[in-house]
């Protein structure tokens, strides 16, 4: 065994009888060990045995470590994408935290008991403002140019239906929070095809991207849990219901297809 190989070996592995054949081997042949077993048959083994198939399975995944997959450079379509993704995304997070902050008073005085809830939901859309704004700071993502009509319309709207009554500002939660946990799945299914495409061709996702899926299904985790909340509180009870989130969903799919562009 050349001095090298045996050094590596005595400090991976505790001394151990001398080795008389290959057929003593398989003893050490732990998953978590795979690679000293195949190191130290290459080390012992003599030409021929070099290429035997633990040999080049463990130089595949060594050398696979040192080259990882590439990863595919954006197209144009794509950044476009992305880009519109994250300014549409921290406008909804801003008009959000807007809409709670409008009604908390009126509500809150109203029903005291509802505190805990408001806060609750608020906090939750103050963290998916602060996502969005480290994100789109982060990608030189320009706000939408509309961030001063959509901040009045937010608070217009929260306040309004919370003076119309706990009902209307738990249907306007409900409906905001359908077609904005929508809008999340859409973007969600879109980049998981992007990835799939990119897997398939052989490059690799990377680690931003993934953690930028998770970011999307834990924050559309928890704009569907403000929809539940708004219907356990009564908003299907809201007067005249249809036509409230009907108007209110519709805004809301009218600002998002402007943010997305504008
Ligand atoms: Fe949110
Ligand atoms: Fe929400």
């Amino acid at each position: 065994m050349p001095p090298s190989c045996e050094k590596s070996l005595m400090r991976i592995m505790p001394p151990m009888p001398p080795l008389r054949s290959h057929t003593r081997l398989p003893l050490y042949h732990d998953f978590l060990l795979t690679a000293v077993v195949a190191s130290s048959r290459r080390c012992i083994s003599t030409g021929a045995r070099q290429s035997d198939a633990p040999t080049e399975t463990y130089e595949a995944t060594r050398l696979k470590s040192l080259n990882p997959r590439p990863r595919k450079p954006l197209t144009k379509e794509q950044r476009d994408f992305l880009s519109s993704a994250l300014r549409v995304n921290q406008t909804g997070e801003l008009a959000a935290t807007l809409i709670y902050t409008a009604q908390t008073p009126p509500l809150v005085n109203a029903h005291p008991h509802l505190r805990p809830l408001m806060a609750h939901m608020y906090d939750q859309e103050a963290g998916h403002l602060k996502t969005f704004n480290s994100l789109i700071t982060k990608h030189r993502v320009r706000p939408t140019a509309l961030y001063p009509l959509w901040s009045l319309m937010a608070t217009g709207l929260g306040w309004s239906t919370a003076i119309m009554g706990r009902e209307a500002a738990m249907a306007c939660t409900e409906a905001v929070e359908t077609e904005i946990g929508e809008h999340y799945n859409n973007q969600i299914r879109s980049l998981l095809e992007m990835f799939e495409q990119w897997e398939a061709e052989g490059y690799e996702v990377g680690t931003e991207f993934r953690d930028l899926i998770s970011t999307l299904r834990r924050i559309r985790d928890e704009e569907l849990e403000h929809l539940d909340h708004a219907i356990e509180h009564d908003a299907k009870e809201a007067r005249p219901y249809w036509l409230l989130t009907s108007l209110i969903r519709a805004g809301c799919r009218g600002a998002i297809w402007t943010s997305e562009r504008v």
